[in-house]
Formats: structure tokens, C-alpha cells, sequence
């Protein structure tokens, strides 16, 4: 079955101290007491994932890894396999991110392989896909959409074992998103090829990346075929990450 909607995953990257992520996962745990309507999840940086376990107590706060290695295990010095991240007690991991693309080279076959990986180990892939700048501005965006879609989702992905994660490169961290039509035209477009390939491409979850903040997840939250959002710079504090989940609550 797929996650419960909405659904808001704060994607940490390559900050948090063993400090601040307590106090962010033991603030979230607080709100998330009482249960959860949707699913709320963190992304913190490997080396927390069994503390952050432990702060997150029994909370329905769902816990999740950034990026893993496409083999089980081997002779690959500094990387992280999925089986180990998932004993680690993440239960979804983040494949395909633009920054793994960009600075370390990922292509679509890789990122196959690290979502296939993901999926064996038990956890769910969120794998990541978006256009470029130049690829915006040249009009680009559904012809690049499509492509990493069909080359970075493997073909045994179900609703319950892939998210997607339209990002597009040039919204991450800049404070500039797509305009609501340009968003709807997107995961329309991304729905529509769902439903082409998968039995259950109706099903899978959707979420819109890259700037996404407390004053305008309302609005994003609420349009056509966007389940949910994954969040980076605004999920590293809990009361603004929390009101952008309630903002995508009801509907
Ligand atoms: P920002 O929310 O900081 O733009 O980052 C988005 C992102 O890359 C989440 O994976």
C-alpha cells in the first residue's frame, strides 16, 4: 500500500549535529504523539540513523537514509549499503538526488541500481528526478522528465515500494520555485507515464521538491497530483517542517 498522504519527507543533506538533530527529531515525536493522519519523515545523515531511532522513540515519525550503494556489500570503501542503512532503522532512502547526480556523477542506470537495491533491502526508494536550468529555460523540462523516469525507475517498482521526487535542479535552495501550472503540467506528465507502466502507476506517490516553505506549501500541497513534498533547508526546524505537513493536510 502507498504511504498515507500527505506526505512530508525533510531531507537533511549533509547537515545536523548530534545536538541539533535531538532536538528536531525529539520536537517532531512531541507533535507526532498522538498519530499521524498523513506521514511525516526524516532524512538525517547516516551516522545519526540509530540514534535518531532512539529520539524518535515509538512516534509514527518515519526514519530514512540519503543515498546508498546499488551492491549489498563489497570492496567499496566509504560507501553504504541498503541492507546496513535498514538495520540502521531507515525504512526509505533517497536515490537519485541532484546533488548525487551533479557532484558524483549518478546516472539514470545508477540510480536504478541503488533503487533496486533499496527495494531488496526492504525500504522504500524516493528516487529523485528534475530538470536542469538550461533545460527550463529551453523548454525542456517534460521531454528531461521523461527520460530519467523511464531510466531510474526500475520496472519491479510498485506504489508501495517507490516514491518520485520531482525536483527541479534550479528550485533547490534558491528560494525560486515553478509557477503552480508549470508544477500541475509536470506531475500530470509524470503521472500520466505512471499509469502507462505500472498496474498501480495511479497509486504511487508524488512529491514536489525544492524550496518548498512554510508560506507556500498551502498552495503546492493542494494542486493536482502532488501527494506531498520533500523538503530540505525548511525541514531542519521543527515548527516551520510541521506546518508545512499540516498545510498539506485535508484533501
Ligand atoms: P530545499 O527545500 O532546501 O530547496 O531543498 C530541496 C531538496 O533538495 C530536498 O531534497
Amino acid at each position: 500500500m502507498a504511504l498515507a498522504r500527505p506526505v512530508v519527507f525533510g531531507n537533511w543533506k549533509m547537515n545536523g549535529s548530534a545536538a541539533d538533530g535531538e532536538a528536531l527529531c525529539r520536537a517532531l515525536a512531541a507533535k507526532a504523539a498522538s498519530g499521524l493522519e498523513g506521514t511525516l519523515g526524516v532524512f538525517p545523515p547516516a551516522v545519526l540513523l540509530p540514534r535518531a531511532g532512539a529520539w524518535l522513540d515509538a512516534s509514527p515519525v518515519l526514519l530514512g537514509a540519503q543515498d546508498c550503494h546499488g551492491e549489498a556489500k563489497g570492496a567499496f570503501t566509504g560507501d553504504l549499503a541498503a541492507p546496513m542503512l535498514v538495520e540502521a532503522g531507515a525504512k526509505a532512502i533517497i536515490v537519485g538526488h541532484s546533488e548525487r547526480r551533479q557532484y558524483h556523477d549518478e546516472s539514470d542506470a545508477t540510480v536504478r541500481g541503488k533503487a533496486e537495491a533499496a527495494i531488496a533491502a526492504g525500504a522504500i526508494a524516493v528516487i529523485c528526478i528534475g530538470e536542469t536550468e538550461a533545460e527550463y529555460v529551453a523548454g525542456e523540462t517534460l521531454q528531461r522528465l521523461e527520460a530519467q523516469l523511464a531510466g531510474s525507475v526500475p520496472d519491479l517498482a510498485t506504489a508501495a515500494t517507490v516514491v518520485v521526487a520531482y525536483e527541479p535542479v534550479w528550485a533547490i535552495g534558491t528560494g525560486r520555485t515553478p509557477t503552480n501550472a508549470e508544477i500541475t503540467a509536470a506531475h500530470g506528465f509524470l503521472r500520466e507515464q505512471l499509469v502507462a507502466r505500472f498496474a498501480d502507476g495511479a497509486d504511487f506517490r508524488l512529491l514536489y521538491g525544492g524550496s518548498v516553505k512554510a508560506s507556500n506549501a498551502q498552495e503546492i500541497l493542494h494542486l493536482a497530483n502532488v501527494d506531498g513534498a520533500l523538503v530540505g533547508g525548511a525541514s531542519l526546524e521543527a515548527d516551520g517542517f510541521w506546518t508545512i505537513y499540516e498545510a498539506g493536510l485535508g484533501g
